[in-house]
């Protein structure tokens, strides 16, 4: 299988790229922002056209959350009718359009996980754009993958920001800098080596449709960072605050955890508990440290 993915330097792209390299058998093209420019109908038409690629995974995004709320402009360029441009371009080659999603597209007001039959109602422009994002998808590919993921950490590191919440956090307890964290809003942490494994099962499984691919579990922020702390043996305290005392240009769902219903087999087992991914993450990170010190 060829696989082309965009964004394929960002945090989930490399171990996109990663997970089918891998697995073996299947020729993988990584494209860069600097190849492909997703809001540039010609620029995608004539990167995947030369490509050919069975399977296209768009992870592509502009995904910082306040920045959107200020630039909706941008950030339905390219969320919404990047992804457009990507699906009719896969719509042009036959190619599997997979639209990478996110937790952000409900309104936090269920009391449990969201599975992949809840209706998605954003509350803010990141989420709307997303949205539209995958209806442009769904309505322009004829065979397509929407895969919400959330709260991700990974070893290459997110490019639209300074660094994911597991680094943050692991900065200020070494620094000894107070560790002060929101406990009112519950997630599901992701590691991306996890999500991209799913991802790479489902689409070689032949899948089609909306699945949720985030590790098992949830917890607040404010859990999230004293396992984050624990796991790397720092001292630090974490003080839990509320949501209300930040200022922030965006709303954010109170809960936003997700549950993979139509997710099982090989895809399920590798979306292990998010403490074990956790865990796997950092210990991954002190091998690395330890061969290039
Ligand atoms: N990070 C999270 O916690 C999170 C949570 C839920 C959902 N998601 C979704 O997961 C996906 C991957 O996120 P990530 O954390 O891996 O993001 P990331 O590390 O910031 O990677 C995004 C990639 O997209 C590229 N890109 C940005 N704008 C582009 C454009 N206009 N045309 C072509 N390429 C462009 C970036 O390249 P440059 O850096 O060179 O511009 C980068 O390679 C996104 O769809 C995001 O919405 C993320």
């Amino acid at each position: 299988m060829k696989v082309a993915v965009l964004g394929g330097n960002g945090q989930l792209g490399t171990d996109v790229v990663l997970a089918f390299r891998g697995a073996g058998g299947h020729d993988v093209l990584p494209m860069t922002h600097a190849q492909v420019e997703v809001t540039d109908p010609e620029s995608v038409r004539a990167a995947l056209a030369q490509g050919r690629a069975d399977v296209v995974v768009n992870c592509a995004a502009f995904h910082r959350v306040d920045d959107c709320e200020k630039r909706p402009d941008e950030a339905f360029r390219v969320n919404a009718l990047g992804a457009l441009h990507v699906a009719r371009a896969c719509a042009e080659i036959n190619a599997l359009c997979v639209y990478i999603s996110t937790d952000y597209v409900f309104d936090g007001q269920k009391g449990m996980p969201y599975t992949e039959e809840d209706c998605p109602r954003p509350v803010n422009t990141y989420g709307a754009s997303k949205l539209a994002g995958e209806h442009l998808v769904a309505q322009s590919c004829p065979r397509w993958i929407i895969a919400r993921v959330a709260s991700l950490f990974g070893r290459a590191g997110p490019r639209g920001k300074p660094s994911n919440f597991v680094e943050a956090i692991l900065s200020k307890g070494t620094a000894g800098e107070p560790v002060r964290v929101v406990d009112d809003m519950r997630m599901s942490p992701t590691y991306t080596h996890d999500a991209a494994r799913a991802l790479a099962h489902l689409i070689r499984q032949g899948a089609t449709g909306v699945f949720h691919l985030t590790n098992a579990g949830a917890c607040s922020w404010f859990e999230y960072a004293e396992e984050i702390l624990a796991l790397a043996h720092l001292e630090a305290t974490v003080e839990p605050v509320r949501s209300s005392d930040h200022f922030s240009a965006a709303r954010r769902p109170r809960n936003s955890s997700l549950r993979g219903l139509k997710v099982d087999g090989p895809a399920k087992q590798s979306l292990r508990p998010w403490e074990e991914a956790l865990k796997a993450y950092l210990d991954d990170r002190n091998a690395t440290a330890r061969r290039e010190p």
